[in-house]
């Protein structure tokens, strides 16, 4: 028997006896090894609104997450491990890293190891907003800098305003939400000639999925420069956003310093053992790359065919325009059984559209295609 076939049986019948319920256990095993393809959200939309990875997490983690479970009311203790697979696959030092609960953890970590009320935020516009949420608690001023006219960083304007003292400046690269990328000779040429006092936070949560090559991480800078730290996360590429498993990469005197915010018992064990499976690689980044080109090839067709111009995407979603109201498109879009982005001001011209499984961008494209004929896009 193998391996799969060992884990659904053997726990099967295992959990089967704690519960009696046999037969209902087999059909949730099933659902659990089985594709996620098709998985709608609450209202039973086909959710092309949140930059997932729609082929779901990898089978060789959901087997390890079910072996997991049954450790699952001990204290986790998986830290470490989760250190090492990740420094190996990396190429780093297990003390370059901090894991965290999700990258949103990292990210707000950032923010009470670097802002202040001395130390404002650089941000673009528009841009992944979530560091400027913990304003509510830690007050800090933010200085936005729009994006320039190729949808890049404004690295210029940016790297002028940090002139003024010291600052935290963050770099979603790709970003989101217009999935363009900023040019990395630009940025390295700055983090290269920027004093310890300016602090980058370089989010790479989309850094697998791009294909310009004017673009490189910034993993290069974790030893000369305590001042940069690389976010990543496991929700994307390796299709574990409920898990939330994310960390960051950094100077170990920088790392010792993002710890000290961490909680105690992370990460979660179930999250753990899914990230180690998945780092093992059962090749699941090729087949997210590979269907999220797929995905990308039907949108491009058809957004040309009805002439709808949009922004070059290295990440699993695209910014397109919409000829019409962003509300009442998403509505439609809805009552077509599809969940397509939320507003990012100021592009309200545009809907940013996450890639799904071809046959759900082919379900897109019919939907998009008959709202031209009815004049609506
Ligand atoms: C640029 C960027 N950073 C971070 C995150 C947060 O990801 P997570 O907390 O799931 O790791 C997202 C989520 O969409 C994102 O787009």
């Amino acid at each position: 028997m193998d391996r799969r076939g060992f884990v659904t049986s053997g726990m099967a019948a295992g959990l089967a006896s704690i519960t009696g319920g046999g037969t209902a256990l087999g059909t949730l095993l099933d659902r659990a090894l089985g594709p996620s393809a098709g998985r709608r959200d609450q209202e039973a939309l086909i959710r092309l609104s949140s930059n997932e990875n729609p082929l779901g997490v990898a089978p060789a983690a959901r087997e390890a997450i079910i072996e997991a479970i049954v450790d699952a009311n001990r204290y986790g203790g998986r830290h470490d491990e989760v250190v090492e697979a990740l420094a190996r696959h990396l190429g780093v030092g297990t003390d370059n890293l901090t894991l965290g609960f999700g990258s949103t953890e990292i990210l707000q970590i950032c923010t009470q190891a670097f802002q202040g009320p001395n130390t404002p935020l650089i941000i673009a516009e528009p841009t992944f907003e979530d560091v400027m949420g913990y304003q509510d608690t830690m007050p800090f001023e933010v200085h936005t800098v729009p994006l320039t006219a190729d949808w890049q960083h404004d690295v210029h304007r940016m790297r002028e305003i940090s002139m003024e003292r010291p600052s935290v400046v963050y770099f979603c690269n790709p970003n989101n939400p217009t999935g363009t990328i900023t040019d990395s000779a630009d940025i390295d040429a700055w983090i290269a000639g920027a004093p310890e006092t300016t602090t980058f936070v370089m989010d790479e949560a989309y850094v697998e999925y791009v294909t310009d090559d004017r673009y490189w991480d910034s993993l290069r800078w974790i030893d000369e420069k305590p001042n940069v730290v690389v976010v990543r996360t496991f929700s994307k590429i390796y299709g574990m956003a409920g898990l939330r498993l994310g960390f960051a990469v950094s100077h170990p005197t920088t790392a010792d310093r993002l710890r000290e915010h961490t909680i105690n018992n992370g990460p979660n064990m179930l999250a753990a053992a899914a990230a180690l499976a998945s780092l093992e690689d059962d090749g699941i980044v090729a087949r997210s790359i590979a269907v999220n080109e797929e995905a990308k090839a039907i949108v491009h067709a058809t957004l040309d065919e009805l002439g709808l111009e949009y922004l070059p995407t290295n990440t699993n979603f695209i910014m397109h325009r919409i000829n019409g109201d962003l509300e009442t498109y998403r509505e439609r879009m809805a009552e077509r059984g599809l969940r397509v982005g939320r507003d990012f001001p100021p592009m309200l011209d545009h809907n940013r559209l996450s890639f799904g499984l071809p046959n759900e961008m082919d379900q897109w494209a019919s939907a998009i295609r008959d709202f031209r004929t009815r004049g609506w896009i």
